[in-house]
């Protein structure tokens, strides 16, 4: 589905670098097929040097002609990044926005008519083929070109259509989500660390601990309950971890965390207007 296709990345940050990353890893894309952005000069020649793609910092130029167009700005960004491409992007290409609460109407609207824009929410792990993409098609994406999009985020990881209403629920759950985790596995760690175990050791048994107990719920299809039911022994050690869990009200903490990220991703957006009308 890419092969023989152009990319154009504006903003290569960290979420463009790992997409990059990831490509050209795990894609038909060579580094010659991807053309990159960025915001300050200096950012030009790390980026080049990481990537082995071109870097500019003229937006207009990196766009011009490519098959498919990432934008990777932040969200405060896209106004300005939008206006700027308005007369370089054509119907032809395809606009996949990957910014945090940015709906695709507003792309649409600032970009000339008929402009396909699909909307994606990956996340980091994007870099090790273990992304996961939330996406969803504006008006004038027609099947083949919301299939190139989705064919962009499978060759790094999973991808899920969603009705955009959910967008900012993805964003909150599973593009912030490996920092919750990283926050549980550097928990794990220091208790570890605590017990006696050394940090590299510790952090060894809790994250692979995360990618297995993670794998298991994909592979098995099991609910999460089912699976810890498995682990807990009646009178043993782990139910006695899991009421502390209950008492620290991790559970709620976590839902409570998502919500809340969710209501700031709603906020963005209108900061955003509000910034730009
Ligand atoms: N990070 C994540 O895990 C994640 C996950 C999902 C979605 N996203 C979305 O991805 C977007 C980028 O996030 P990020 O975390 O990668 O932020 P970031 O690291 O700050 O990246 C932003 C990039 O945009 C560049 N930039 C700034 N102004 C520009 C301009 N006028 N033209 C072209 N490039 C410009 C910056 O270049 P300089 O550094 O040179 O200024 C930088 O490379 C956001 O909209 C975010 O919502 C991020």
């Amino acid at each position: 589905m890419l092969a023989k296709k152009t990319l154009a990345v504006v903003g290569v940050g960290k979420l463009g670098e790992a997409l990059i990353s990831g490509l050209l890893k795990n894609s038909s894309l060579a580094a010659s097929d991807i053309t990159g952005s960025v915001g300050k000069t200096t950012s030009i020649e790390r980026v080049e040097k990481k990537l082995g793609i071109k870097v500019s910092q003229d937006n207009k130029e990196t766009v011009a002609g490519k098959d498919i167009i990432l934008l990777a700005v932040k969200p405060q960004n896209m106004d300005r990044v939008l206006k700027e491409l308005k007369e370089t992007i054509t119907p032809k290409q395809l606009v996949i926005s990957v910014a945090a609460s940015v709906t695709s109407s507003f792309v649409q609207e600032r970009l000339k008519e008929g402009v396909p824009v699909v909307r994606a929410m990956p996340n980091t792990p994007s870099v090790i083929n273990a992304g996961m993409a939330g996406l969803c098609a504006g008006v004038h994406a027609n099947a083949d070109q919301i299939a190139m999009a989705e064919a962009i985020f499978k060759c790094v990881g999973e991808t899920v259509f969603v009705d955009e209403s959910l967008m900012d629920a993805v964003t909150a759950l599973s593009a912030s989500g490996p920092a919750y985790l990283y926050v549980v596995v550097e928990s794990l760690a220091e208790a570890g660390v605590k017990l006696g175990i050394p940090r590299e050791t510790a952090t060894l048994l809790a994250a692979q601990t995360m990618f297995g107990a993670a794998k298991m719920v994909l592979d098995s299809k099991a609910h999460p309950a089912m699976l810890k039911d498995t682990v807990t022994t009646p009178a043993g050690c782990t139910i006695d971890g899991l009421m502390e869990l209950e008492e620290g009200k991790l559970r709620v903490t976590l839902i409570k965390a998502v919500v809340k990220a969710a209501e700031r991703a709603r906020e963005l957006v209108n900061s955003q207007t509000q910034t730009y009308k």
